[in-house]
């Protein structure tokens, strides 16, 4: 497939909790990061073939202030402070997309809140290869 979606509340989570109290969330849940700096969520990517990807990630913000996040793949640096600005309720859910090279085998995107305010409330993560068919994803 072209694109496959990562859940967020089966990712690993340093200081956060799975919650499903705002509605419109994929899955059973979405993360609720702790309000705090260097909260995080890791997601492992095991492409069959090595590349260039689209990572898009689904969140909502039910504050006026942006809650920055550090995108790392395979603890390299894509985006120091990638913004999350407020979606106008906790309810409504708005995705933001990098662009990043993964090699064959597992690869570890972690997504890190660099403000107090903690991460957004993080639904999940689509890789998605720009490829029509091919092979699944994991
Ligand atoms: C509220 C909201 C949570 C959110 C939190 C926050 O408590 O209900 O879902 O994570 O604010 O500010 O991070």
């Amino acid at each position: 497939a072209a694109a496959t979606l990562h859940e967020a509340e089966a990712a690993t989570i340093s200081q956060g909790v799975v919650d499903s109290d705002h509605a419109g969330f994929t899955g059973s849940g979405f993360v609720n990061y702790d309000n705090l700096v260097g909260s995080y969520v890791d997601f492992t990517l095991t492409p069959a073939q090595s590349g260039q990807v689209r990572l898009v990630l689904r969140y909502a913000n039910g504050t006026t202030a942006d809650r920055p996040m550090r995108i790392t793949v395979n603890g390299a640096q894509l985006a120091p402070g990638l913004s999350f600005p407020g979606t106008g309720s906790w309810t409504t859910w708005r995705t933001v997309t990098v662009q990043a090279t993964l090699h064959t085998g597992a690869n570890t995107v972690r997504a890190t809140a660099t403000t107090a305010g903690g991460g957004p409330n993080l639904d999940s993560l689509t890789v998605d290869d720009g490829a029509q068919g091919g092979t699944d994803w994991s």
